[in-house]
C-alpha cells in the first residue's frame, strides 16, 4: 500500500489558497502548497488588491496635494509625480507582504511546491515546473486556483493597447486617454488612479448605473463625485466592435441606443473575472462543475469527488479575497471535525474610491423586491465634526431596519474612510443586532464613527446633529 506524501495539498496560493493552509496546519494536518507564480498571494497580492490599494493612496496624496493643500495654508512652488517611483514603492509593498507569507508558511511547517498542478487522479497531481516534472500524491486536494479577467470576443487582451487589471496597475508612464470598460471596483478603482495621474479617463457601462452590488444611493452619489474628480461616464453603453491598433483603439457601440465611437490611447477591459481551471485537469477525474461553470461543491466545501475540495472564487459566490479566506479557514476547520461556518449574507462589499463606497447585507431595492418593510435612517458627514475638521465630509451612512422587529438588513456607507468603518456594521449585523443597540452605543468623539451612531438615531427620526 502506498501512503500519500501529504495529508492535505492545496493547489493556489492566494488569500484562500494559503490561510486554508495556515488553518490546517494549526489544525495538525501535513500540508503542502502548490503554485505556479514565483510569489504567494494570487492575484489579490501580486495584481489586485494590495498593488492597486498601494497605487490609489500615492496617487490620493498627489490629489491632496494639488487640489486640497492650498486651504491647509501648505503651498509649493512645483509639484511633480515621478511614475517609476511610485511604481517601485508600490512593487516594495508587494515584496515585504509576499514575504510575510513565505515567513508564515515556514513558521506553520507548509511545505511550498513551486510549479503548474495537473489531476493525474483523485490523489495525485503532476506538477510542471518549467519542464521539471514531479508528482505529489495526497490525501485530499483542496481547489484554490482563483479566477482571471474576463475578456471580451472582439477584443483580445494584448498587454499593450487591450488591457486588464494585471496591466493597468503597472503602465510605466500614464496614457493621454483610458477607455475603461465595466464600472465595476476595477474598472472605478483603476479609472481613479490614471485620471489622478492626468490620463483622461471615459468609463463606458453597459447598466444605467456605476457600482452594481452597492445599494443605487451609494452608486449615483458616487458617480457625481466621480464625475467631479473628472472622469467621463457613458452608461446604458454597449461596446461592439473594435479597431486595435499600436497606439490607439477605437471602440464602436451604442449609447442609450445610438451608435457611438470612442477612440483613445488603452482600452482597461473590467467586465467581470472567471473561475480559473484550465488545464488543472477537472474533466480527467470527474469533478462537477455549476451551470455557471463553477465547481460544484456542498457546504463542507465537497466536490463530487471525495477527495476534492474547492474554495473561493472557483466556487459559487462573490469572488472577494475576504471571501475566500473565510471559505479556506471554514473548510479546513470542517475537516478537522469542528464547526466551521461562513455567514454568506454578510460579506462586505468596498470600492475604494475617493469617497470609498461599502455596504454589507441587502440594499434597499433588494428589500423593496422582497417585499420587506423597513425603515431607514441616514446620516451626512457634513454633520460630523471629525469629518470636517479632517476635511472629509462628502458622504453618509445609510442604515436599513426591518420595520417591526428593528433588526439591521442593510448597510450602506460612502465616506473617506468607509472600508473601515463597514467593519463596525457587519459585527452587528453578525450579532442579530438592532439600529437600537447600535443608537445606545457610546462611540467616541470625535471620530467618523459617530455618524454611524447618528444614522442609527436617524431610523426613529432622532438623529443629533442633522
Ligand atoms: P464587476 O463584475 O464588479 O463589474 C463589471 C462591470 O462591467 C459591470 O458593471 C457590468 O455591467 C459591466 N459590463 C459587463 N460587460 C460589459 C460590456 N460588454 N460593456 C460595458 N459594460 C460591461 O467586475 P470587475 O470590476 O472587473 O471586478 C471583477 C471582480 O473582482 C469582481 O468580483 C469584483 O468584486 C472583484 N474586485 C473587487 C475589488 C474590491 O473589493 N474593491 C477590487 C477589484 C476587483
Amino acid at each position: 500500500m502506498t501512503t500519500s506524501a501529504y495529508q492535505l495539498a492545496i493547489i493556489g496560493g492566494g488569500p484562500g489558497g494559503y490561510v486554508a493552509a495556515i488553518r490546517a496546519a494549526q489544525l495538525g494536518f501535513k500540508v503542502a502548497i502548490i503554485e505556479k507564480e514565483k510569489n504567494l498571494g494570487g492575484t489579490c497580492l501580486n495584481w489586485g488588491c494590495i498593488p492597486s490599494k498601494a497605487l490609489l493612496t500615492s496617487t490620493e496624496h498627489y490629489h491632496a496635494a494639488q487640489e486640497k493643500f492650498s486651504a491647509h495654508g501648505i503651498t509649493f512652488k512645483e509639484l511633480q509625480v515621478d511614475i517609476p517611483t511610485l511604481m517601485k514603492r508600490k512593487e516594495g509593498v508587494v515584496g515585504n507582504m509576499a514575504k510575510g507569507i513565505d515567513f508564515l508558511m515556514k513558521k506553520n511547517k507548509i511545505d511550498r511546491i513551486n510549479g503548474f498542478a495537473r489531476f493525474l487522479d483523485a490523489n495525485s497531481v503532476e506538477v510542471d515546473n518549467n519542464g521539471t516534472k514531479q508528482t505529489v500524491t495526497a490525501d485530499r486536494f483542496l481547489i484554490a486556483t482563483g479566477s482571471v479577467p474576463i475578456e471580451l470576443p472582439f477584443l483580445k487582451f494584448d498587454g499593450e493597447t487591450v488591457v486588464s487589471s494585471d496591466q493597468a496597475i503597472a503602465f510605466p508612464k500614464a496614457p493621454k486617454s483610458l477607455l475603461v470598460i465595466g464600472a465595476g471596483a476595477i474598472g472605478l478603482e483603476l479609472g481613479s488612479v490614471w485620471k489622478r495621474l492626468g490620463t483622461e479617463v471615459k468609463v463606458l457601462e453597459f447598466l444605467p448605473r456605476i457600482a452594481p452590488g452597492f445599494d443605487l444611493e451609494v452608486a449615483t452619489h458616487l458617480q457625481r463625485s466621480l464625475t467631479k474628480q473628472g472622469i467621463q461616464f457613458h452608461l446604458k453603453t454597449k461596446v461592439e466592435s473594435a479597431k486595435v491598433t499600436k497606439n490607439s483603439v477605437t471602440l464602436e457601440g451604442s449609447e442609450e441606443g445610438k451608435p457611438c465611437t470612442f477612440t483613445a490611447e488603452k482600452v482597461l477591459v473590467a467586465v467581470g473575472r472567471k473561475p480559473f481551471f484550465e488545464g488543472l485537469g477537472l474533466e480527467k477525474v470527474g469533478v462537477q462543475l455549476t451551470a455557471r461553470n463553477r465547481i460544484q461543491v456542498d457546504s463542507h466545501f465537497r466536490t463530487n469527488i471525495p477527495t476534492i475540495f474547492a474554495i473561493g472564487d472557483v466556487i459559487d459566490g462573490p469572488m472577494l479575497a475576504h471571501k475566500a479566506e473565510e471559505d479556506g479557514v471554514a473548510f479546513a476547520e470542517l475537516l478537522a471535525g469542528k464547526p466551521g461556518h461562513v455567514n454568506y449574507d454578510l460579506v462586505p462589499g468596498v470600492v475604494y474610491t475617493s469617497p470609498e463606497g461599502a455596504g454589507v447585507g441587502l440594499t434597499e431595492d433588494q428589500c423593496k423586491e422582497k417585499g420587506l418593510a423597513i425603515k431607514i435612517g441616514k446620516f451626512n458627514f457634513m454633520g460630523n465634526g471629525r469629518a470636517v475638521a479632517a476635511d472629509a465630509a462628502e458622504g453618509f451612512v445609510k442604515i436599513i431596519a426591518d420595520a417591526k422587529s428593528d433588526r439591521v438588513l442593510g448597510f450602506h456607507i460612502l465616506s473617506a474612510n468607509a472600508s473601515e468603518l463597514i467593519a463596525e456594521a457587519v459585527l452587528l449585523m453578525e450579532f442579530g443586532g438592532s439600529s437600537e443597540d447600535l443608537a445606545r452605543t457610546i462611540h467616541a468623539h470625535p471620530t467618523t464613527t459617530e455618524a454611524l451612531k447618528e444614522a442609527a438615531l436617524a431610523v426613529e427620526g432622532r438623529a443629533l446633529h442633522a
